[in-house]
This record gives C-alpha cells, structure tokens and sequence, in this order.
C-alpha cells in the first residue's frame, strides 16, 4: 500500500501541529505523531486525540507546547509516569518520551527506561498502532513503519509486532483489544496471534476488571458487535470473563426436538438493536435479555423446550453479575433488569387481544423505558420465517399505537396513585406496614384496571368503600386486626 505525501502533509496542517514542530525544534528534540492517531489517519477515520512521542523528555516539550499556545491551552502533567496532556480547542494531546518497556496507557509502573523511537514501536500492541510520523521541520511527514503496518491496514490483518506471547504478555489485555479492533475496523486477527490469544487466555485474569469493562463497552458499541463476542467466544476469553454469556451457547437434543441457539440468537438481537440505536445501555440488556434461559430450560413431553421464567430469572442473576464484572451497581443496573424483566411482555401482548388495562401496566411498569423497551422486542424477533416476522411486527405495531392512545388517555406513565401511603396512614391512624401497602396497591390497580380514572376524589371514594369493606376507621384502626 502507497501512501500519498501529500495526504499525510494535508492531515498534519494547522496551528497545533505547527507549534508542536517549532517545539520539537526549538528543543532539538526527534518528535513523531504516533499510533491510533497515524492509523484512522491512514484508513480516513475521524481521530479524536494526538499521541506524541519524542526521543526525550515529554514533559518539556509539553511545556513549550502550551507556552506556545498560549492562554487558550490547558496543560496536565504527571511527572511520575514522564506524561503531559495538552487540551486545547476540543483537541487532547498526549506527550511522552519514547521508552523501552511496553507501553500501556494506565500502566501503574512509573516510566523507568528510556529508549529510541524503534524501542518504542517494538513494545506497541499491534503492527497497525505502531507507525509513525515525524514532525520536525527535516523529515515533516516522513512515515517510519518498520513492521509493515501500512500493508496490514491496506489487507485489513490485526498481527502483534513481536512474538504474540510477548506482546500479550506485556499487557493481556492487548487480546482483547486484538478482539475488539477486528470488531469496530472490520479486520481479521492474524492466524499466529489468534493462536497466541488461545494460549494465553487466562493471562486476561490479572487484567483489572475496569479495563476489561472499558473494552467490552467498546465491543458493544461496534456496529456489528457479535462479531467481536464470536471472537471472545473462539479465543477462549469470553468462559473468562463473561461465562454466563456462554452458557447460552449449544443446542439440545430430545425425541428430535431442538432449541435455538441463545448465544447466536442473542448476538442477532444485539446486531439488531446496534443498527438503530446507539444507547450502550440498552445494547447491554439486549446481551442479557435470555440470560437466564440456562437455569430454567426443561423439556416438556407435549411443549418441547420450555424456558418458562427466564426473563424473572435472568432480572434476579443480574446483580450478582453486575458484582462480579463490576459494572455500575445503580441505576444502570435498574435499567437492565427492568427490560430484562419486562421483555417478554410486549411479545405476549402483540400474540393475545390488546387489552387497555394489560396495556396500562405495561406503561406503569416500563416507565419512560418504554420506547427502549418496544425497541429490545423488535430487536428480539430474529426467526426466519418472513411470514411469522411480518405479523409479529404488524402485532408491535399495534401494540405502539396502543400505547400512545393510552398514554395520551390516561397518563400512566410516570403515575404516581393520587392517594400515598402517608396519606393513608394519616387517615386512619395506621402505622407504617402491610395493611398500608395493601390499600395503596389496591388504588394503584383499581387505576390500572380501569375501574376508576387516575384522580384523587375517585380514588378517595374508593380508599373510604375498600375501608368500609375491611371496617377500617379512624378510631379503631389501630386496634383492628383485619388480616
Ligand atoms: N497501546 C499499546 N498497548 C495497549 C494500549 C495502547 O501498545 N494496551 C499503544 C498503541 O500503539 C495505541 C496507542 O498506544 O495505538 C494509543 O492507545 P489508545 O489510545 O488506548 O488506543 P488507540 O489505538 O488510540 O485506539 P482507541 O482510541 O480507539 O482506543
């Protein structure tokens, strides 16, 4: 593959890059833009931050970068690790000295070594991250790419620079970007470093589970994302790290009865979704919506395979998973559970008669979730039956203007019963428990229902007739044992 000059001299004008090379001359110090920067710049994606690396102390040339720049520059350094960031018009740009041992973003290590820009390239995770460009006034443009990575951008191929057990073993997290690089670029992982990945799999467990997070994130967010879980999968990573995904894997066999597939059946869902939204949330619960088909499988003797439960199942797993991978235990987590949760609903509403209160539920339970909701069950329908696909979205269909009628009609959305359980608990003298529970999910699914509209005089009638029936006062409630 050829690279025109003229390309790279256009990528690298204005003023940032300018000052960046009277620095770097200035200070007569060997200055390249180097790794992700130099390759999205190659395969013409847009690049967010600039890596730089000089043959020399980073810090100091940071420091004439952003004296250069003036008022307009903010500059942090972190003199332990031999690092300078400079911000600067919505542009992020990393300094360091090129050094001898591996380099990984938030390695904890302080720099020790330092060394020449060949030193530097060899320790870089990937043949296509390790290219460079020199910067000073001489050898502006010049491209320094020892390990041919301009060919494996040019034949799409993700190849570690060295041994692959070296490079993984100086980071094993580098599998999985290996991984999530052949995702978001579209590559294939090179038959010797897929290999390596195999071998070195359970490397991947002294990797913090914030990193492994941080990578999965940006799997999931791909545009294709089963193409880097398929790889997960092949590697040996995913048993690793997410073994409950795996667990969906494999089809079984009884009186020549078969199940689909729930990995693969999720991964299409995830697929599906990816192409119309880009909430990573809800991509998540899209992974995890059949997460507790495992634990509820049975075989039926007139049903065949039944998985009865398993969206209440897999909601009841998810806190325990959310630990153990140490995603964000809060409302992220609410979130996912209640489409876990709920996911099944909208698919029993689409096949049984639409009734308005089955529908107000739904829309009291889902929240304003509801639309991401409606999106995770249309993602869901992966058969391949066009007939069975076309009436299960014309039923989704009816189902959404159903929904919007109701709302519109009742607002129950975001409800709250007009009547709470202070309000109760005033009322008759009762003290905070059951029964106070008991009159306020009454009035909640009286609303519900139907058989009162959603205000307070109507739902106080119905408070007074449900006390009246219990004989519940305000003078002798507190005596009253009326369970
Ligand atoms: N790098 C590495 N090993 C790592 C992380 C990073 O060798 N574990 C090197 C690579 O040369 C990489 C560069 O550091 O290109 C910058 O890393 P980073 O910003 O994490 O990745 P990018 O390649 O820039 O890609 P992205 O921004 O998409 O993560």
């Amino acid at each position: 593959m050829e690279i025109e000059q003229s390309y790279i001299l256009n990528k690298l004008s204005g003023k940032i890059f300018e000052v960046i090379t009277a620095s770097a001359d200035v200070l007569q110090v060997e200055t390249y833009v180097i790794g992700g920067y130099v390759r999205d710049m190659i395969l013409h994606r847009p690049s967010k931050d600039i890596d730089v690396v000089c043959v020399g102390s980073g810090i100091e040339l940071a420091q004439e970068v952003a004296k250069r720049l003036g008022k307009g520059a903010q500059t942090a350094f972190f003199k332990n690790y031999g690092t300078a960031q400079v911000k600067y018009q919505g542009t992020e740009i990393e300094f360091v000295g090129a050094r001898k041992e591996s380099y990984t973003h938030d390695s904890r290590n302080p720099i020790v070594e330092n060394g020449t820009l060949q030193d530097d390239l060899n320790r870089r995770d990937f043949t296509i991250n390790a290219m460079a460009i020199c910067l000073n006034r001489e050898r502006y443009g010049e491209l320094i790419d020892p390990f041919d990575g301009l060919s494996d951008l040019d034949e799409y191929r993700i190849k570690t620079p060295l041994s692959p057990d070296i490079t993984f073993s100086d980071d094993p997290l580098r599998m999985m970007r290996a991984v999530r690089f052949a995702g978001q670029l579209g590559f294939f992982i090179e038959a010797e470093t897929f290999e390596a990945i195999e071998r070195n799999r359970e490397r991947i467990l002294i990797v913090s589970k914030e990193r492994i997070v941080d990578e999965l994130n940006k799997i999931i967010l791909s545009p294709r994302p089963s193409v880097g879980f398929e790889l997960l999968e092949q590697t040996g990573l995913l048993n690793l790290i997410f073994p409950e995904l795996v667990a969906l894997k494999g089809i079984e066999t009884k009186e020549g009865i078969g199940h689909k597939d729930n990995f693969s059946h999720t991964l299409t869902v995830l697929d599906n979704l990816a192409r119309t939204t880009g909430n990573l949330w809800l991509r998540w619960a899209a992974l995890f919506h059949d997460i507790g088909k495992p634990r509820v499988k049975r075989f039926d003797n007139k049903l065949g395979w039944t998985f009865h439960g398993h969206e209440f199942k897999g909601m009841k797993m998810l806190k325990g998973i959310f630990q153990q991978m140490k995603l964000p235990a809060n409302d992220k987590l609410r979130y996912v559970e209640k489409l876990v949760s709920l996911h099944m609903r909208p698919i029993v509403l689409a096949d049984e008669e639409v009734t308005d209160s089955a529908i107000r539920r739904l829309l009291f339970e889902a929240g304003d979730d509801i639309d991401d909701l409606m999106s995770l069950c249309e993602a869901d329908i992966t058969s391949k039956n066009p007939e069975k696909v076309k009436r299960f979205l014309h039923n989704f269909q009816l189902v959404r203007s159903k929904l919007k009628e109701i709302e519109e009609k009742d607002r129950v959305r975001n409800f709250q019963p007009p009547i709470d359980g202070l309000q109760i608990m005033e009322m008759f003298h009762l003290p905070a428990g059951k029964l106070v529970g008991e009159l306020k999910s009454a009035i909640k699914d009286a609303i519900l229902d139907g058989e009162i509209p959603n205000e307070y005089d109507a739902a106080y009638a119905y408070l007074m007739k449900l006390a009246e029936e219990k004989r519940i006062s305000a003078d002798t409630s507190l005596q009253t044992d009326l369970q």
